[in-house]
């Protein structure tokens, strides 16, 4: 990928965190929003080693990793409230972090304690991201935007997933209801709905290199012979977090080639 040309920087000097940065589609948004012009994104994530490499990689002057497990408020508070002490205010929150369901059951055999687990960071993470980042919004009186990962799942019924499919139905509610609370404020917050792609996450729940999964969704897929990458997600959130999209909030952005899993 090229850096923008400074003409074409769409989030010139903006202050942003990503949730879930160290990897897949949040790594590929870190890279962008930076080519963009941000002044600074934070990456926020539990895999230490690897955040830190991405954020060198990118460079230090423009990036920079903080350890933040978005399961617990403390630590999302005092991230949220690091970056607005260090940079001065909060432009751009793209809560993103999330895992997938830790067995393919259906509803018959659906352990709790595993629903717990995944709905600890799909939904009360992205719920407490959501949270803290209006706050700091809010107090500093900053315009900004929210975007948050949802997923094709979060509008349609699957025959295995149950706790994922809930909590990507659950991100729909939190981002049209936190829409309408936040509007009076100038406070847009959107999501983004990819279908699969792969990324860590996939690859490992599937158990199949990248263009094994390509291989397995494409059937389902409308658009054919197009590879469907970390940048054409990245792509959305950048619209969603630019001036290019000053009219929309409560909007779900399917990024799916026209995903008909029926
Ligand atoms: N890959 C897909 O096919 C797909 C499709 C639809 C939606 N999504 C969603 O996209 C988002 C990103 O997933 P991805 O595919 O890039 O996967 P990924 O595993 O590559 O990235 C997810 C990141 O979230 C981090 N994370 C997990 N738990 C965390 C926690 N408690 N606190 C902070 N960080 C945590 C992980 O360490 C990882 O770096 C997720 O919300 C996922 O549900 C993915």
């Amino acid at each position: 990928m090229t850096e923008a040309s400074t003409a074409c920087k769409r989030l010139q000097g903006k202050v942003v965190i990503i949730t879930g940065g160290a990897s897949g589609i949040g790594e590929g948004t870190a890279r962008l929003f930076a080519d963009h012009g941000t002044r600074v994104v934070v990456i926020a994530d539990i895999q230490d080693e690897l955040g830190q490499s991405v954020a060198s990689s990118i460079g230090l002057h423009r990036c920079r990793y903080i350890h933040c497990d978005v399961t617990d408020e403390e630590q999302v508070k005092s991230l949220v409230d690091q970056t607005v002490q260090d940079y001065g205010q909060l432009d751009v929150m793209f809560s993103n972090a999330g895992i997938l369901s830790s067995s393919d059951q259906t509803v018959l055999e659906l352990s709790l304690s595993s629903l717990d687990r995944l709905f600890a960071v799909n939904v009360r993470g992205m719920a407490i991201c959501v949270k803290h980042a209006a706050r700091a919004m809010v107090d500093g009186g900053v315009k900004g935007c929210i975007v948050c990962t949802a997923s094709v799942t979060a509008s349609i019924g699957t025959i295995k997933h149950t706790d994922y499919v809930m909590s990507k139905h659950a991100v729909l509610g939190l981002v049209r209801s936190a829409s309408r609370q936040l509007g009076e404020h100038g406070i847009r917050v959107n999501c983004v709905s990819p279908s699969a792609l792969a990324t860590p996450l996939i690859v490992e729940a599937f158990q199949m290199d990248g263009e094994g999964i390509e291989k397995a969704f494409e059937p389902f897929t409308t658009l054919k012979g197009v590879g469907f990458k970390v940048n054409n997600v990245a792509d959305a959130v950048l619209f969603l977090a630019s001036d290019e999209s000053a009219f929309v909030t409560g909007h779900n952005l399917v990024v799916d080639g026209g995903f008909r899993p029926y």
